[in-house]
C-alpha cells in the first residue's frame, strides 16, 4: 500500500511526489468537531499508507458513537492517538519522537492527557512501549479499534496502561460508517479488505496487520451509494492486496473483479480507483472492468518492487521480470491508454550493480508515470531479516536510490509532455497549492492539473481542459467547459 504522500493526496493514492517518501511524509488529521458529548477531545495523527487513513477515520467513528469529539490540535486534545507505520524504520523512528513529545507534555503541564499508539507499531511493540519506554496510556492494534473507548476509560480509572494488540480473522468494521477526512466532500476512501497473506520477504505488514479477510459485498455498496447520496464523486477501494479480495455471496464467489463491476454501477458520475494490486493476481477480467466501465479510472498502481528475477525470487514475490512486462503488455492491450504507478525498493538483500541496472531498464522499459521509491529497511521478524544479510552498505543503497528517482523523474516529465494539446477531464479538488486564482483537480489517469478559476466552477465539478505546460508533478491547462462524466467521452474525443 503505498504511504502517504501528499492528500493533495495519499499514498497511496495519491498524488504523491516522485520521490522516495520513505514513510517521512507529513501525517495526516482530521478536521475538529463542533463539540465535544462526554467532554473529551481526541487528536488522531496519522502516518504511513492510506489504509492507515481509512482506519482513522474508523477510529474518529467509533470514539464519536461514545460522545469524543475531534480536537483542532494537540493543544486542545484530551486524548492524543498517533496511527502508526512500521513499513520502514525510519518511519518508526519518527513516531517515536512525537510519542517522546507528548510524554514531555503530559510529565510537564498536563498530567490528565491520554496518549495512544494505534496500529501496524503497536502490534509491533506493545509491551517495549509500555515496559521499556514508558511513553504511552493504551496501545491498540488494528483490529481492536472497538476496544478503544473501553482500554481509554481502564487506563483512565486505573492509571495503568491499557493494550488489546488481539489480531482476529473476521473483523472487518463492515458495520461502521467512518468519519470522513477528506472535508472537501469530494474523494473518499472505502476500506474492502485487511490483512494480507503474502509473505513478501521484506514486508512486516502480514505480521502486523494480520491474515487476509474481505469485507461483505453489500456493506461495501451501501457505503460507495451513501457516500453518492452525500455528493462525493471519487472512491479509492482500498485493501493491502485488493485482487484476492474474495467473498462468498449467495452460494457465488464475487472476486474484485465482479466487486468493482457492480460498485462502478452505482452512479454514471463516481470515478473510482483502487490500491494496492499484487501483479501475481491481477486478472484479464479486471482489466475487461476498466475497459468497459467509463468511471473506472484507467490507471493502475502496480508494485513491481524490483527488474531482476532473482532479486524477486528472494523477495517472494511469485513472478519474474518476464512475467511482469507481459503483464503490461497485455494490460496495455486490452486498456489502451492506462498509466501506471510502482513501488520500487533499491538495496534489497545481495543486489548487485547488474541487478540494480535490471531495475532500471524495467523502470525504461514500461514507462511509470508515478513511483514510490524506498531504501531497503530491514524490518524484524520477516523472512529477509531471518535469512538473508542486509549486506547493501547504506551509501550504494542511496546511490541507487537516487539513480532510481532521476530516471522517474524524467520518465513522469516525459509522459506529462506527452499530454501537452490533448484534452482532459479533470474532477476539481480545490484552489491550487499556489492561489486562490487558480483550481487544482485530478485527471483519470491521476495527472494533478492546474488552471485559471472560471467564474461558477469549483470543487467537485467535472470539467474539460485542454493540456498546455507541465513540470514533472503537474499539468498545466486550459479551461474549456464544465462537464459531466457521462459527456465527457464525447467533449474529450
Ligand atoms: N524496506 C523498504 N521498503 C519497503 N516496503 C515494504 N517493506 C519495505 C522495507 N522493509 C515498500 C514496498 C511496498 C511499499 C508500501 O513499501 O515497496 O510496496
Ligand atoms: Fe507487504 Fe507483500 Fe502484503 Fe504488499 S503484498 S502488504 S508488500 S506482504
Amino acid at each position: 500500500m503505498q504511504p502517504i504522500a501528499d492528500l493533495d493526496v495519499l499514498q497511496p493514492v495519491s498524488s504523491a511526489p516522485d520521490v522516495a517518501a520513505d514513510g517521512l511524509d507529513a501525517p495526516q488529521t482530521l478536521a475538529a468537531t463542533a463539540d465535544a458529548p462526554n467532554g473529551r477531545r481526541v487528536f488522531i495523527e496519522t502516518y504511513g499508507c492510506q489504509m492507515n487513513v481509512a482506519d482513522s477515520e474508523l477510529v474518529a467513528s467509533i470514539l464519536g458513537q461514545e460522545g469524543y469529539g475531534l480536537a483542532a490540535s494537540e493543544d486542545d486534545a484530551d486524548v492524543v492517538l498517533i496511527n502508526t507505520c512500521a513499513i520502514r524504520e525510519k518511519a518508526e523512528d519518527r513516531v517515536r519522537g512525537r510519542l517522546a513529545k507528548f510524554r514531555a507534555k503530559k510529565v510537564k503541564e498536563r498530567p490528565d492527557l491520554q496518549i495512544g499508539v494505534l496500529g501496524c507499531m503497536a502490534e509491533r511493540l506493545r509491551t517495549k512501549l509500555l515496559e521499556q519506554e514508558k511513553l504511552v496510556d493504551v496501545v491498540v492494534g488494528p483490529d481492536a479499534y472497538r476496544d478503544l473507548p473501553r482500554l481509554l476509560a481502564e487506563a483512565d480509572e486505573t492509571g495503568q496502561a491499557a493494550v488489546n494488540v488481539h489480531l482476529s480473522r473476521e473483523e472487518t468494521y463492515a458495520d461502521l460508517a467512518p468519519v470522513r477526512y477528506d472535508t472537501n466532500g469530494v474523494s473518499a476512501f472505502v476500506s474492502i479488505m485487511r490483512g494480507c497473506d503474502n509473505m513478501c520477504a521484506f514486508c512486516v505488514v502480514p505480521f502486523t496487520r494480520g491474515r487476509e479477510r474481505s469485507r461483505p459485498v453489500t456493506s461495501i455498496l451501501s457505503e460507495v451509494g451513501q457516500l453518492v447520496d452525500a455528493g462525493y464523486k471519487e472512491v479509492t477501494v482500498l485493501g493491502q492486496n485488493v485482487n484476492s479480495y474474495r467473498v462468498e455471496q449467495d452460494g457465488t464467489a464475487v472476486s474484485f473483479a465482479e466487486l468493482l463491476y457492480r460498485i462502478s454501477l452505482l452512479s454514471p458520475e463516481l470515478r473510482i480507483r483502487y490500491s494496492t494490486s499484487h501483479p501475481k493476481d491481477c486478472s484479464d477480467e479486471l482489466l475487461h472492468v476498466h475497459r468497459e466501465r467509463p468511471t473506472v479510472c484507467d490507471f493502475i498502481h502496480l508494485p513491481v518492487q524490483h527488474g531482476n528475477t532473482d532479486v524477486l525470487r528472494r523477495m517472494r514475490r511469485t513472478y519474474t521480470r518476464e512475467q511482469y512486462l507481459d503483464l503490461i503488455d497485455r494490460a496495455r492491450s486490452i486498456v489502451p491508454d492506462l498509466s501506471l504507478s510502482t513501488d520500487i525498493i533499491a538495496g534489497f538483500c545481495g543486489e548487485t550493480d547488474a541487478e540494480h541496472a535490471d531495475t532500471l531498464s524495467l523502470m525504461e522499459a514500461v514507462g511509470y508515470d508515478h513511483a514510490f521509491m524506498f531504501a531497503y529497511s530491514e524490518r524484524p521478524h520477516t523472512f529477509a531479516a531471518r535469512k538473508f544479510e542486509d549486506d547493501v552498505p547504506e551509501a550504494v543503497k542511496k546511490q541507487r536510490l537516487s539513480e532510481i528517482i532521476a530516471l522517474q523523474n524524467a520518465t513522469s516529465k516525459a509522459r506529462h509532455e506527452a499530454r501537452i494539446g490533448r484534452r482532459e477531464v479533470v474532477l476539481v479538488e480545490g484552489p491550487s497549492k499556489r492561489s486562490d486564482a487558480q483550481l487544482a483537480g485530478r485527471t483519470d489517469a491521476n495527472h494533478m492539473v492546474v488552471f485559471d478559476r472560471p467564474e461558477g466552477v469549483g470543487k467537485g465539478d467535472y470539467v474539460a481542459v485542454e493540456i498546455i505546460g507541465c513540470t514533472s508533478a503537474t499539468l498545466f491547462g486550459d479551461f474549456l467547459g464544465r462537464t459531466t462524466l457521462a459527456e465527457a467521452s464525447a467533449l474529450v474525443a
